[in-house]
């Protein structure tokens, strides 16, 4: 038992997701369901609730919610109606997901072999190579050619990489506040790069006229690189000074050019319930011109109060977009609370649910709400619960692994891991993991090789999955 709980403890704090299994559902779990179902959820007079594949009676029929406030007479389980609220019961079920997962990651369940060198998963057998070293919280990698990389380090500087060599910090780009999850943080290059030579940056930023303050906001600019200097700034998108917040959480980022347009996220900035609120561009997927117009039919330009960039709301913490290569469909990472984490679908003009429905509760174990669906709210394609910390998002284009080819990747910060998933006919069909324990995994892209690279932090290193020779 001792080994148990000190092989959970060491886990735990491995993995980074040291709240699993604590706060206030810890304590409410100890109080109506350990008696009969175990310390560690392992059974007792009730049978174990770590492995739901095993549960009878709760399951497409009957939800969980509705179990436990009804209980069974039959077999003694007791109801909780009186008991426990609504967001309570749901607590404990996102509680007991989480500590089933972790029983298993203790017990080593992963798709994920290793022999020497050489991991197997997904079908293949592949090597992780280092390929871009000596790099600080890198956050971002966008390819421009064959030989020829970007990376964002979230402290400030931006690099390129060429013919296996690191640049020094380019010179005279944006300031960046760096503070908490902020910095600079998103790169691209403009799909006609080749002729028109712009380059997005997307990180948080003080106002204009607010210099030396904490607030900030994301901002995204666009310039040019010549001789290794930032030049031509253009600003593309910048928030009013009243909408920036103290708050070092949420900035969002990542981007999408289609058709003339450039998509992004901005997270909540902590202020859960602004996701909600339409005059606000936080908790929001926005769509604006390449130059930073506002198209006259986004879906809410016509609202006098919205603020007209707004694509999609409701987002909580949007740290992933990308398009499917062939349909052009926009897809969305967003980070949960404690549980949650999300896969969506970016349509126009959708309300995302964020903080009316979530599958997570907050990180002190607190319930946030009951409901995980509402009317007129959108379900996630896909979501984890425990929250995998999820990132950067790339749909695979390369061929060095053709089984995976358009497979959507996505990283993980706290979960150190790399998922595959198989989206076929708007559902998420397959979900497994590629990497497990090599590094938090910021952001996922195909190279121009064919190779799938992830830019890791701890170790902070950009690496290729290689196929391992016959
Ligand atoms: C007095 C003992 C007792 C308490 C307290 C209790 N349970 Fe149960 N529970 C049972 C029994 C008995 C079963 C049925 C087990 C079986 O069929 O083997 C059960 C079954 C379950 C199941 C399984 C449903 C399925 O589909 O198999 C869930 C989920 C569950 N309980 C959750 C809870 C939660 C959450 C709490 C605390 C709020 C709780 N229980 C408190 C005795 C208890």
């Amino acid at each position: 038992m001792r080994l148990f709980i000190l092989l959970l403890t060491f886990t735990s704090s491995l993995l980074g997701q040291n709240r699993i299994g604590t706060g206030a559902v810890q304590k409410l779990y100890q109080e109506n369901c350990m008696s009969c179902h175990g310390e560690h959820l392992d059974g007792g007079l009730g049978h174990s609730l770590l492995d739901r594949s095993e549960w009878t009676v709760v399951g497409d029929e009957l939800d969980f919610i509705q179990y436990v406030q009804a209980g069974d007479s039959n077999t003694g389980m007791p109801g909780f109606r009186e008991a426990l609220t609504v967001p309570e019961i749901r607590s404990l079920e996102i509680y007991i997901d989480e500590v089933g997962q972790q029983a298993r990651d203790v017990a080593g369940e992963t798709s994920v072999k290793r022999q020497g060198d050489v991991l197997t998963a997904g079908g293949y057998d592949f090597r992780l190579e280092p390929v871009i070293e000596g790099l600080q919280t890198p956050w971002s990698i966008y390819f421009l050619s064959t030989t020829e990389a970007l990376i964002t380090e979230r402290s400030g500087q931006l690099r390129l990489w060429r013919a296996g060599q690191l640049s020094e910090p380019i010179t005279a780009t944006p300031k960046v506040i760096t503070q908490g999850q902020g910095g600079l943080l998103e790169v691209a290059a403009h799909p006609d790069y080749l002729d028109n030579g712009w380059i997005y940056l997307g990180f948080s930023a003080a106002a204009a006229d607010a210099e030396g303050t904490k607030y900030s906001m994301t901002k995204i600019v666009r310039g040019r690189i010549v001789d290794e200097q930032w030049v031509d700034e253009q600003v593309i998108f910048e928030v009013p000074a009243e909408f920036h917040r103290q708050a070092g959480v949420h900035f969002g980022t990542r981007f999408v050019f289609q058709d003339g347009y450039l998509y992004f996220g901005i997270g909540d900035r902590g202020a859960q319930n602004q996701a909600q609120d339409l005059s606000r561009p936080n908790g929001k997927i926005h769509r604006i011109h390449d130059d930073g117009r506002v198209p006259v039919d986004n879906p809410f330009v016509n609202q006098a109060s919205a603020y007209p960039s707004i694509w999609t709301f409701g987002n909580r913490n949007p740290q992933g977009l990308d398009a499917h290569p062939i349909t052009g469909a926009i897809f969305e990472s967003e980070h949960g609370p404690r549980g949650g984490d999300e896969i969506n679908l970016i349509l126009a003009g959708r309300n995302y649910g964020w903080p009316v429905i979530t599958y997570g509760m907050n990180y002190n174990g607190k319930p946030i709400t009951g409901q995980t669906a509402a009317p007129g709210m959108e379900q996630p394609l896909h979501y984890w619960t425990p929250s995998i910390a999820v990132c950067g998002i790339d749909f695979y284009e390369g061929d060095q692994f053709p089984e995976w080819k358009y497979n959507l990747f996505a990283g993980g910060l706290a979960s150190q891991e790399l998922h595959r998933l198989v989206i076929e006919d708007g559902r998420v069909i397959h979900d497994e993991v590629i990497l497990k324990n090599e590094g938090r995994v910021r952001d996922v892209a195909s190279g121009p090789d064919g190779c799938l690279y992830v830019v890791l932090n701890d170790p902070d290193v950009v690496a290729r999955l290689v196929p391992a020779a016959e």
